[in-house]
C-alpha cells in the first residue's frame, strides 16, 4: 500500500507540484487547503498530470477538529505544512493575519501530530531568515538576523518552535531561496493574487502586457551591475527536494531530530541577468525602467548547497533559461484560459 503523506497548502504554488511529485515517486498525496492563497483549478492541473484528483479538504489548518478527523482517517506516514501567507509587505500590514495563520497554524498542525501520533514533518521555512547576510553563500549555519517583517518573524518562529518540539517530532525544515518556474507542461504554475510583487509573475504579466512596464528596483547597489541577487530556483526542484525531505522521514535516515537544508541552486542571478535571460530564452523584449531602491530589499544573498548536496543527496537540476522559459510557457497558458 502507498504511504500517504498529508500536504498542507497542496493547492498552492510550491504544494500543487509537489502533489504532483509525490505521486510520481510512490507516494499518496492528501490535500488539506482553504484557497485563501490557491484556486481549485490547480486541481485541474494536477489531475491532468497525475490522472485523477487526490483526496482534498477544503478547510483551515486551524480547525484542528477537521484535521484531526482527516488524520484519523488516512493515518498519514508525514506531513509537509505548506500552508501559510508569503507576502513580505502584506505581513507588515496586517501582522495579526500572518501571527495567527502561519504561526498558530504551525502549532495547530503539531498539537494534532502528537495527539495522534505523527512524527514527521517538513517545513518550509524561507532565506529570509538570514537577512543581509555578513558573507555569500549563506551556510545553514550562517547566523540569522533580526526579521526585517512579521512574515519573516514567523518563519523564524516557527524553526524556533520545531527546534523546541525535537523531543518528539521529527522536522526536515527547508529554507527556499527564490522559487519560480511551473511545470514543464505548463499545467501549473504560480497564480498571484492581483498585482505580483515578485519578480517574477510581474515580469511575466508585464510581457502578456497585463502590466505596462517592470521597474527594476534600483541599480546602485554594491552588486556588479549594480542591482540586487538571489538564488532563484525552479518550483520542481524545490518539489522534488521535499520529496527527498519525505523519504528521509519515512526511511528513518535523519541523523538529528531538527534537521536544517538551504534550498536553493547556489547561483546568484541580478535582476538585469534574469531579465536578459528571459529575453534570450523567449526571444521577446521586456518592457522596463530603472527606478528606485524597494524598501526592506537584501542587496545579495545565495546558498550554499554543501549541506543539502551531500546530507539529502538533493542537487538542483535546472538553471535560469529553464526557469524563464517555464514562467514564460506558464503566463501563455493563462492567457489562453
Ligand atoms: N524586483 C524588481 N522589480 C519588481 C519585483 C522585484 O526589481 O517588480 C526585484 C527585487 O528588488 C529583488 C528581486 O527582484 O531584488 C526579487 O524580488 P522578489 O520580490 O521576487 O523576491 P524577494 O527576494 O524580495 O522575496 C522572496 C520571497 C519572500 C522571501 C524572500 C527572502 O518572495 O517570501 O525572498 O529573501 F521572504
Amino acid at each position: 500500500m502507498k504511504k500517504k503523506i498529508l500536504v498542507t497548502g497542496g493547492l498552492g504554488f510550491i504544494g500543487s507540484h509537489t502533489v504532483v511529485c509525490l505521486h510520481e515517486a510512490g507516494f499518496e498525496p492528501i490535500i488539506i487547503d482553504n484557497l485563501s492563497n490557491s484556486q481549485m483549478s490547480a486541481m485541474g492541473g494536477i489531475k491532468s498530470l497525475i490522472g485523477f484528483e487526490p483526496t482534498f479538504v477544503n478547510a483551515n489548518v486551524n480547525d484542528t477538529e477537521v484535521l484531526s478527523q482527516l488524520i484519523i482517517d488516512h493515518k498519514p506516514e508525514a506531513i509537509i505544512h505548506f500552508a501559510a501567507f508569503k507576502a513580505v509587505g502584506e505581513s507588515v500590514e496586517k501582522p495579526l493575519m500572518y501571527y495567527e495563520n502561519n504561526v498558530v497554524g504551525l502549532i495547530s498542525v503539531l498539537e494534532v501530530m502528537k495527539a495522534q501520533g505523527i512524527s514527521n514533518l517538513v517545513f518550509s521555512s524561507s532565506c529570509t531568515v538570514y537577512g543581509e547576510p555578513d558573507q555569500v553563500p549563506v551556510l545553514e549555519t550562517t547566523p540569522t538576523k533580526p526579521a526585517q517583517s512579521p512574515y519573516g518573524a514567523t518563519k523564524q518562529m516557527g524553526e524556533i518552535i520545531l527546534k523546541d518540539n525535537a523531543s518528539w517530532c521529527k522536522t526536515q525544515c527547508l529554507r527556499y531561496f527564490n522559487p519560480i518556474g511551473a511545470h514543464p507542461t505548463a499545467a501549473l504554475g504560480e497564480l498571484p493574487l492581483g498585482i505580483p510583487n515578485n519578480l517574477i509573475p510581474y515580469l511575466t504579466q508585464t510581457v502578456a502586457g497585463l502590466r505596462n512596464e517592470l521597474t527594476v528596483f534600483g541599480n546602485d547597489y554594491d552588486t556588479p551591475d549594480g542591482t540586487c541577487i538571489r538564488d532563484y530556483i525552479h518550483v520542481m526542484d524545490l518539489a522534488e527536494a521535499h520529496v527527498k525531505a519525505v523519504e528521509r522521514l519515512v526511511q528513518n535516515k535523519q541523523e538529528e531530530n531538527f534537521e536544517l537544508f538551504n534550498i536553493g541552486t547556489g547561483n546568484g542571478f541580478s535582476v538585469l541577468e534574469v531579465i536578459q535571460s528571459f529575453e534570450k530564452e523567449n526571444n521577446i523584449q521586456v518592457p522596463h525602467k530603472i527606478g528606485p531602491r524597494r524598501a526592506g530589499d537584501v542587496v545579495k544573498v545565495w546558498a550554499d548547497t554543501t549541506k543539502v548536496n551531500n546530507v539529502l543527496g538533493w542537487t538542483a537540476k535546472r538553471g535560469l533559461d529553464e526557469m524563464m522559459r517555464d514562467s514564460w510557457n506558464w503566463q501563455l497558458k493563462l492567457q489562453k484560459n
